[in-house]
């Protein structure tokens, strides 16, 4: 590999970053690891490594459970990671954070609960063209089962949404909106702020999927004003299983448990049960302790860098990426949204995406090829699949050099 040559910008240190990445270190098929598979799952730092590891070397215990020293100790770990995620989210009430196995598990939860309470035959639920499959079939199962209407936003060419057409499918009938944050296969940074505005004059609460903002963008769910928020700690380099759902206060109060069992209950008897308050009411079982403690240690590291630093870094990254991309003969990028982070798919003309992936992975690079979970989005756009290339804030230049130069041994190869 030559030299990684840093894009500037001023207290951003990529150098010092990948050192904190044991595995960017190793050698896949025999070449340096080049990874730009950071939508399906980032790396972990050493600290959310070693904050794990400490977690069960010297603190494991069962949470709200126990009257000993260790358990009451996890429990304020667990509870003090709580309000790390409120604060960095910035939602008003701790108690307004849920944990979760992930974003996936987050959206079934608010479709199983306010399914389960505000939807009847005849409503409506709106998504849109872009979703990952785990924020359309949450709804389509909810609205078959309720003889309710998936009414669907489109995409425009550029990988933006429709926002004219948005704008005439609300009526009295919808009933929630449900919508991605930034699109895990375009790139497309929706303007949902103005979708969340437009929701709320009809009454209609909006629920984002934040799995791919979270690692990129600075999140404030007060001034977004969503109803919802969906994330995962693997894709902002925190361990995988755990994630987040934030709920309005309002709303979580409202929406009845999701799964049932130990730790959601005040009391029970055979007759009748009095759940807990939020947020064990929607958490039943013993959660995945450590993986908060991990997330909390990957919030603690993007916030010593600054979200804003890894934003403005990540983005220098892809406009070059996409520069250079644009100049291979025969490549085409699908979604050029005008804002857009750090996720480029294509597609070069008379090679098939597996084909390129498996090229690339041959020289050391993971990129992610395939329908990405879109298979709606891929139909749209009449194709099977793309190359998918997504940033992470430990990525390089340089990097972006050797992959150019890879497609290119691959387009050679192929054609
Ligand atoms: N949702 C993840 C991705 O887009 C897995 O790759």
């Amino acid at each position: 590999m030559p030299n990684r040559n840093k894009l500037h910008i001023a207290p951003f240190n990529v150098e010092k970053i990948r050192k904190d990445f044991p595995i960017l270190s190793h050698f896949v098929n025999k070449k340096p690891l080049v990874y730009f598979d950071n939508g399906a799952t980032t790396h972990k730092p050493q600290q959310v490594i070693s904050r794990i590891q400490k977690f069960y070397t010297f603190e494991n215990s069962n949470i709200h459970r126990g009257v000993h020293a260790l358990s009451r100790q996890a429990t304020d770990v667990f509870e003090n990671a709580r309000k790390t995620v409120q604060q960095f989210i910035n939602a008003a009430h701790s108690h307004e954070i849920i944990f979760t196995s992930g974003t996936t598990e987050s959206i079934n939860l608010v479709a199983s609960s306010f399914g389960k309470k505000f939807i009847t035959s005849g409503d409506e639920i709106l998504i849109s063209e872009m979703e990952h499959h785990s924020n359309i079939l949450p709804w389509q199962m909810l609205c078959k089962e309720k003889g309710a209407i998936l009414k669907v936003i489109p995409v425009l060419e550029n990988g933006e949404l429709n926002i004219d057409i948005c704008k005439t499918l609300f009526s009295e009938k919808t009933k929630l909106l449900s919508i991605t944050h930034v699109s895990n296969t375009l790139g497309s940074i929706n303007p949902v702020k103005e979708i969340i505005t437009l929701a709320h004059k009809y009454n209609v609460p909006v629920l984002l999927d934040g799995a791919q903002s979270v690692p990129h963008l600075k999140i404030d769910v007060q001034d977004l004003d969503c109803d919802f928020f969906c994330f995962s700690a693997h894709k902002m380099y925190g361990p995988t299983g755990i994630g987040v759902l934030y709920g309005k206060k309002k709303w979580l109060n409202e929406l009845p448990p999701y799964q049932t069992g130990g730790g959601t209950i005040k009391t029970v008897s055979f007759n009748e049960t009095e759940y807990a308050d939020l947020p064990l009411k929607f958490e039943a079982g013993t959660p995945h302790i450590a993986g908060v403690v991990g997330l909390e240690e990957a919030i603690q590291y993007i916030e010593n860098i600054g979200i804003k630093n890894i934003s403005a870094y990540e983005n220098l990254l892809l406009l070059y990426a996409t520069e250079q991309l644009k100049k291979i003969i025969g490549l085409k990028i699908i979604g050029e949204a005008e804002k857009k982070a750090g996720v480029i798919s294509f597609i070069i003309e008379g090679t098939h995406p597996f084909d390129i992936g498996t090229i690339l992975d041959q020289q050391g690079i993971a990129v992610r090829t395939g329908h990405h979970c879109t298979q709606p989005l891929m139909q749209k756009f009449g194709i099977s699949g793309t190359v998918r290339v997504s940033l992470a804030l430990y990525n390089t230049k340089e990097e972006v050099d050797f992959l150019i130069s890879g497609i290119q041994k691959a387009v050679k190869m192929l054609l």
